[in-house]
């Protein structure tokens, strides 16, 4: 297994409205974590995105948007390009999540990663099944997921900034008790190593990250962080309020 610098992500969803709240959990995490090893991020709605970027001056913890446009720019109407992303101070962006995903095509996140990748920013690529049986074809479903986004990708961009977040559709908006059982995770994360390594080669491949989102609260964050194999988490819920997403940093720390 790759040892990875432990990442937290908390993406926001649409739980926060106001400026203000965003900003109390941001500088609460931000004052706690002051001396974290770890790297920590958020991932917000667009526009509080200025207002982080802000709050965040002089601090170590990353900010993101939760989509990007396929675009690079031009006649494309309430869209939002990585470059824009970038000049307000984003440093990373997740693509395909599954909330997303039912609106956009696998070429529409391949080319998304492209647009990241060209303007230097980080990218939280989501993979993850609707449903599991039997039949195992949930890791066919993951590697189709994977080989077409990155068939494209720079493999060595892939080594300097890309993340994987698996995160099974089943699992995403539980309680932790119903969530991935670490050792499932594990088997997943093997599974997600492999295909990378045929996909980017293994030296670039052993450099991605695989992260873990799904239902991710205090109650299950030790048990699928040391069971699972994973180098962290994409957290949702549990994200949006300080006294929920600190517990979850502390488990990654240790
Ligand atoms: P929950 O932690 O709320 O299940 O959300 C997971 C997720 O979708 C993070 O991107």
């Amino acid at each position: 297994m790759a040892k990875h610098k432990r990442i937290v992500i908390g993406n926001w969803k649409m739980y926060i409205d106001s400026p203000a709240v965003a900003m109390d959990v941001v500088r609460h995490v931000n004052r706690k974590t002051a001396g974290s090893k770890i790297e920590i991020g958020f991932a917000v709605p667009f526009v509080l995105l200025p207002t982080m970027a802000n709050a965040l001056k002089n601090s170590k913890i990353m900010l993101g948007a939760q989509k990007l446009s396929a675009h690079g720019g031009g006649a494309h109407t309430g869209e939002i390009s990585a470059g824009m992303l970038k000049a307000v101070g984003a440093s990373f962006v997740i693509v395909g999540h599954s909330e997303r995903r039912e609106n956009e095509t696998d070429a529409m996140i391949a080319e998304e990663l492209l647009r990241a990748s060209e303007a230097k920013l980080r990218v939280v690529l989501c993979v993850g099944e609707k449903n599991r049986d039997e039949s195992g074809a949930h890791f066919e479903f993951i590697a189709a997921q994977l080989k077409s986004a990155l068939a494209a990708f720079p493999k060595i961009s892939a080594a300097r900034s890309l993340i994987i977040a698996y995160e099974p559709i089943w699992a995403i908006g539980k309680q932790a008790d119903a969530a991935m059982k670490p050792a499932e995770l594990r088997e997943m994360e093997i599974f997600i190593r492999k295909k990378l390594t045929e996909i980017l080669g293994r030296e670039n491949a052993m450099k991605v990250p695989v992260l873990y989102g799904g239902s991710v609260e205090e109650g299950n964050a030790q048990s699928l962080i040391e069971g699972g194999d994973v180098a962290g988490f994409l957290v949702g819920h549990a994200s949006a309020s300080a006294a929920t997403f600190l517990p979850i940093i502390q488990v990654c720390e240790k």
